[in-house]
């Protein structure tokens, strides 16, 4: 039997996909290293099949290696008998917690089989919600952001943990980029936020992921001259384009708006509901000010 590694997606049940979906129904256990992966998994299996894992809030690798060794010798038994999920938020292979845990199963139970269900992570999510085009060719890196780092280098780059917006957003001001921000996108908990204002997320939220590109970068792309003075597509098919034969620059232009099906973009409000006996606001607070416990962090806080 198996163990599968499901990618949840960004955090909204309808997002997972339909292979994921369909191994939450049947596996016999499904593991979930947080509580934001656990509600998601909860909209596709019943709670009496979750099992819960526990990963101590450190950085100390000691500490870590003995919880994730804990953790493979509870999932491995399950597995040979059974099929087992272990879900993430997003892909299981991108930054994830998943990586430990098969490197764990690997070194201490290389028989138990292993397979993994992709997810649509924040690396690609983020364009979506953020109405971002990363056109064929573009040179695109992903690095951390944690404590108001200001990574520079490539013309684009995606910054994950970004836990101090301001002073972030200041140093890559100063070295020549644009940057917007997404906040929880496409999270049922929690609020929404798309912004290229810094002051407006002073607070606190390990879900915080920034888009940073050249200011000067250009973009030239054909279907750019389709673009009319009024915004509006010309659908004669013979008509003069409405601007110039010129083609027009498009990167960088974003339009959040049109973006972020299913979710309007912008700001959004999930409803308060009880978790665990707590209210999701009370738990949100204290994610925050906590730097992320219980929020599926572990290991990479
Ligand atoms: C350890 S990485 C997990 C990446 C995940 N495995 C994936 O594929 O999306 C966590 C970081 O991803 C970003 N992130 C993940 N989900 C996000 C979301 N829904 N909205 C905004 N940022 C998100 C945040 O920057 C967060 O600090």
């Amino acid at each position: 039997m198996t163990l599968y590694g499901v990618g949840l997606g960004p955090g909204e049940a309808g997002l997972v996909t339909v292979r994921g979906k369909a191994i939450l129904e049947t596996a016999d256990v499904v593991y979930s290293p947080g509580r934001l992966s656990r509600s998601v998994a909860l909209t596709h299996v019943d709670e009496s099949k979750i099992g819960d894992l526990d990963f101590p809030m450190t950085k100390d690798e000691e500490k870590l290696r003995s919880a994730w060794k804990e953790a493979a010798a509870e999932i491995a038994p399950n597995a040979r008998d059974g099929d087992v999920a272990f879900v993430t938020l997003g892909d299981p292979n991108v930054y994830s917690t998943f990586g430990h845990l098969r490197r764990t199963i690997d070194a201490f139970h290389p028989d138990v089989e292993l397979e993994i269900v992709p997810g649509v992570s924040a690396v690609t999510a983020f364009a979506t919600a953020m109405g971002v085009e990363i056109e064929a060719g573009a040179g695109l890196s992903l690095r951390e952001a944690a404590n108001g780092a200001s990574p520079t280098g490539p013309d684009r780059l995606i910054l994950f943990k970004v836990t101090d917006a301001p002073a972030t957003h200041e140093g890559l001001v100063e070295a020549g980029y644009e940057v917007s921000y997404g906040r929880r996108l496409f999270m049922e908990q929690g609020e929404m936020l798309v912004t290229d204002d810094p002051s407006e997320l002073e607070e606190r939220d390990y879900y915080t992921l920034a888009y940073a590109e050249k200011a000067d970068l250009e973009v030239e792309q054909a279907t750019a001259a389709f673009r009319t003075d009024t915004g509006s597509a010309d659908t004669s098919g013979d008509a003069e384009l409405a601007t110039s034969e010129e083609s027009v620059t498009d990167g960088g232009e974003r339009d959040p708006q049109r973006n972020a099906t299913g979710s309007e973009s912008g700001s959004r409000s999930a409803p308060s509901e009880e978790i665990d006996g707590a209210t999701e606001d009370g738990l949100l607070d204290l994610e925050r000010a906590e730097g992320c416990e219980h929020g599926d962090c572990e290991g990479y806080w």
